[in-house]
C-alpha cells in the first residue's frame, strides 16, 4: 500500500516526556509556571518527572530499535538551550541532545527534531511572549545554536509545532500555557511565530541543515448546513484555524478574514515567512464542527461538536477519511506550490496494554492516507503520535496516546499490542 522508502516514525516532544525539570541547568518554561497554578491542569498533574526520558532516553531508544521505526520526531527544550531564552548556550542541555542525536544515529533511526513544542522560557513570555516581535528575533537565535551543533546529524528540522494551537489554546483561550484569555487579540502570536518560522527557516539552512519543513495541526471544517450564513462561519474558522499558518508559509499571503487583526506592518514580514520548504508536516487529528453565530455571539462562527463517530478517552471524534479529506483539499489549495507531505503526528488516546482501538485507528488512518496518495497528494512519511504515554497537556496523564505504556509510579515501560502491530507493519509482516 505505501511506497518503498516511505518513512515510518514516532513522534513526541520535551515537555511532555522528558522530566527532569530541575536538572541539567534547565530553565523554568511557561508550563513549569502554568502547571504551578492552581486548577489548570486535571488532578493537579505536573510534567517535572513525566517519562524521565531525560534519565532514560538509552532505554527509549531501545525501544524504537525493536519497533523498527526509520525516524524520531523529538523536540529540543528551549530552556534547556537558553534558560532565559537568551544569550550562550548552556553547555550542558546541548549536550544532552548531542548525545540523544548520537544515541539515534547509531540505532540507525534518522533524528528528526522539532525546535520548539509549546515550553518557551518564562523570561520571555514575561517580556511579552508570543504577543512580540522580539521573541521571534530570540528564536532565530536560538534555531542558529541548536542548527550548529545538530545539523550535521539531523535529516528533517521542524522549527515550530502547531503554532494554531498554541494561539487558540495559550493566547485566546487560556486553556493552555501561558494562560492568556484573549480571543481575537491573540492574532499577534500566530503572525509572530510565523515570523518565527520564517527567521529559523534561514537560520538552519545557514548551518546547513538537510531539510527544513514545518508541522502545522489541521482539521477539515464542516459546517452545519450548507445555508449562506454556515458556509461563511466554517470559511472563517478555516482561516484561522488552518490557512493563517500554511497560507503564509506556502504562498506567502494570509486568508482575508484574518487581516484585520494582524499586527501593524505584518506585510514586510512575508517574504521571510514563505521561505521555501522541503517538506510540508500534517498533524491531523479531527474534523471541527462549525455554524454561524448566534445571536449576540460576536465571534464570526461558533463551534459545533462532530456527532455521529466514536471517542477517544480525550473526547476526540475518530473520522480517519477527514484525513484525506485535508490532505486533497490542501493539494487543491496549493498545487505544485505544496512540498512533499508527511504526516508528523497521527494518534489517539485509548486505555490499556491490549489497546485494539488503537490499532484499528491507524489501520483506518493509513487506509484514508493510502487514498489521499492514489487521489494525488505525495506523503513520503507517517509519525505516531505517541511513542509513549505522556503528559497530555492540561489534561495531565490521563489521556494515553502510546505506543509504549508507562507506569507512573514505577516508570516501567511496557509496549502495547499496537507497538507490536506497528513493528510488524514495518517489517513488512502485518
Ligand atoms: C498535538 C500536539 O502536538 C501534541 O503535543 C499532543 O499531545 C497531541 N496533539 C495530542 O493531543
Amino acid at each position: 500500500m505505501f511506497p518503498d522508502g516511505f518513512v515510518w516514525g514516532v513522534s513526541t516532544s520535551a515537555y511532555q516526556i522528558e522530566g527532569a525539570t530541575r536538572e541539567g541547568g534547565r530553565g523554568v518554561s511557561v508550563w513549569d509556571t502554568f502547571c504551578a497554578t492552581p486548577d489548570k491542569i486535571r488532578n493537579g498533574d505536573n510534567a517535572d518527572i513525566a517519562c524521565d526520558h531525560y534519565n532514560r532516553f538509552p532505554e527509549d531508544i531501545a525501544l524504537m530499535s525493536e519497533l523498527g521505526v526509520h525516524a524520531y520526531r523529538f523536540s529540543v527544550a528551549w530552556p534547556r538551550i537558553q534558560p532565559n531564552g537568551q544569550g550562550p548556550a548552556n553547555p550542558e542541555g546541548l549536550d544532552f541532545y548531542d548525545r540523544l542525536v548520537d544515541a539515534l544515529c547509531e540505532a540507525g533511526i534518522s533524528p528528526v527534531t522539532t525546535l520548539y513544542h509549546w515550553d518557551t522560557p518564562q523570561a520571555l513570555e514575561d517580556a511579552g511572549g508570543w504577543l512580540v516581535k522580539d521573541t521571534a528575533e530570540r528564536f532565530a537565535e536560538y534555531a542558529a545554536i541548536v542548527g550548529e551543533r545538530l545539523a550535521d546529524r539531523v535529516n528533517m528540522w521542524i522549527p515550530l509545532n502547531e503554532p494554531m494551537v498554541e494561539t487558540l489554546f495559550g493566547y485566546a483561550l487560556g486553556e493552555y500555557a501561558p494562560g492568556k484569555a484573549l480571543l481575537f487579540d491573540a492574532m499577534p502570536a500566530a503572525h509572530y511565530q510565523n515570523l518565527a518560522h520564517g527567521f529559523a527557516v534561514s537560520a538552519l539552512r545557514s548551518v546547513g541543515a538537510k531539510a527544513v519543513g514545518t508541522a502545522n495541526n489541521h482539521s477539515p471544517v464542516w459546517p452545519a448546513t450548507r445555508s449562506e450564513q454556515d458556509l461563511q462561519a466554517a470559511a472563517a474558522l478555516s482561516a484561522v484555524i488552518n490557512w493563517m499558518y500554511s497560507d503564509p508559509m506556502v504562498k506567502g499571503s494570509y486568508p482575508d478574514e484574518v487581516i484585520p487583526y494582524l499586527p501593524a506592518g505584518f506585510a514586510d514580514d512575508l517574504a521571510k515567512i514563505a521561505a521555501p520548504l522541503d517538506f510540508y508536516g500534517v498533524n491531523y487529528y479531527e474534523p471541527q464542527g462549525v455554524a454561524a453565530p448566534g445571536e449576540g455571539n460576536p465571534m464570526p462562527f461558533e463551534l459545533r461538536p462532530v456527532d455521529g463517530y466514536p471517542l477517544t478517552t480525550n473526547d476526540s471524534p475518530v473520522v480517519p477519511d477527514g484525513l484525506r479529506e485535508f490532505l486533497t483539499t490542501l493539494k487543491a489549495r496549493y498545487g505544485e506550490q505544496l512540498p512533499p507531505v508527511y504526516i508528523t503526528e497521527s494518534g489517539c488516546s485509548f486505555d490499556g496494554i491490549q489497546d485494539q482501538q488503537r490499532i484499528d485507528y491507524h489501520t483506518e488512518h493509513l487506509a484514508a492516507l493510502a487514498k489521499a496518495m492514489s487521489e494525488g497528494v505525495d506523503v513520503r512519511g507517517y509519525f505516531v503520535w505517541s511513542l509513549l504515554d505522556n503528559f497530555e497537556w492540561s489534561k495531565g496523564y490521563q489521556p494515553r496516546f502510546g505506543l509504549v505504556h508507562i507506569d507512573y509510579e514505577t516508570l516501567a515501560r511496557t509496549p502495547k499490542d499496537s507497538f507490536h502491530w506497528y513493528r510488524k507493519l514495518i517489517g513488512g509482516v502485518a
